[in-house]
């Protein structure tokens, strides 16, 4: 059966299982940030951006006939860091289309469900799973873009634009990524009424896991407002980061650990494919926050910070 848009064949094309290919784009895209990271020649002109690239002065130069003249200019393909914005006007955009796709099974769903494997289908999230998921990720991409157009400061920093892109398809990736295990359940069981209903008691799972998601959410909002309002580069003294360097990044991954685990398909503890979205987020993130460490020992004051964990307590 042919669907629109050539989804059907993109999927056919890569001869995949369409979980195992988005669980494959995380680990991959993971794998990659990693392994450039190794390299400092590398890190230092593709993987760091914002505030902590400024510390090198003016960034790469190009020079011509040698590799390290090539890559310089690579290096140059900058776009500005509040380009963020754009991946939550991308994330924000793909929760209501998804939202409308699952809720009139739409083509586009339909087309990407049926590539789901008879394996995953068997053991799928249910409605109520896939609503909540949906619904807190909806709230998540809305959240950062309220801040990014609320805690905007002018700023120069800059990040390379493949990172610009890798975010924009991260965006686009989580946004399937969020229901594609419940494919079995969306596809052969009607939304009733009956999932709307608030009455039922909530599981183990999303009486702990919601409440996480959002003191997360909460933590890592006071975080950016307390960053927003610093005139200049400092060491940031709020309370928070008093013991870690980027708390914000903590909770980042707290919020995809909370959505990994509410959206655990029948019988499983994890859902598997928001777990491999939590790896890309959190060795993305971890180099970014040994990063920022460095340039605080580099900037301000050494003794201060050496002891601070990286994103969450006991991790350095
Ligand atoms: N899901 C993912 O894979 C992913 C990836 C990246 C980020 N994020 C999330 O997006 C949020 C923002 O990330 P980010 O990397 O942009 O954060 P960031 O580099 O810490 O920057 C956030 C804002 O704070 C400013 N800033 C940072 N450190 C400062 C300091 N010491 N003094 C004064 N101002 C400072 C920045 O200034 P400039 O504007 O001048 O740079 C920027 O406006 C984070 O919470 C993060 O978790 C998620």
């Amino acid at each position: 059966m042919s669907h629109p848009y050539g989804i059907d064949n993109v999927l056919n094309a890569a001869g995949m299982d369409a979980v195992d290919l988005l669980r494959a784009f995380f680990l991959l895209a993971a794998a990659t940030t990693f392994t450039v990271s190794i390299s400092s020649s590398l890190r230092s002109r593709f993987l760091i951006y914002g505030p902590r690239a400024t510390s090198t002065g003016s960034g790469p130069r190009p020079t011509a006939g040698n590799t390290s003249g090539l890559l310089d200019y690579l290096a140059t393909w900058q776009v500005p860091h509040s380009y963020f914005t754009q991946f939550y006007i991308v994330s924000v955009l793909s929760s209501v289309f998804w939202g409308f796709q699952l809720f009139f099974r739409g083509g586009v769903f339909k087309a990407i469900a049926s590539r789901v494997s008879e394996e995953h289908r068997l053991q799928s999230m249910s409605w109520t799973q896939v609503m909540i998921c949906w619904l807190l990720l909806a709230m998540q991409g809305s959240r950062r873009l309220w801040e990014c157009f609320h805690f905007a400061k002018p700023s120069t920093s800059k990040m390379w634009f493949v990172h610009w892109l890798l975010g924009l398809s991260f965006y686009l990736a989580t946004g399937v990524a969020i229901w594609i295990e419940g494919s079995g359940t969306l596809l052969t069981r009607p939304l009733s009424i009956a999932h709307f209903q608030i009455t039922n008691a909530p599981s183990v799972r999303t009486f702990f896991c919601v409440p996480l998601f959002l003191i997360a959410s909460g933590m890592q909002h006071d975080c950016h407002h307390f960053l927003f309002s610093l005139k200049k580069y400092t060491l940031p003294d709020h309370p928070i980061f008093r013991g870690i360097i980027c708390p914000h990044y903590g909770a980042e991954c707290v919020i995809y650990l909370s959505l990994a685990v509410l959206a655990a398909p029948s019988g499983q503890l994890v859902n598997k494919t928001m777990l491999s979205c939590l790896a890309f987020v959190a060795v993305n993130l971890g180099l970014t926050a040994q990063t920022t460490k460095q340039w605080y020992m580099q900037k301000f004051d050494k003794e201060a910070v050496q002891d601070r964990w990286l994103m969450i307590p006991y991790v350095y």
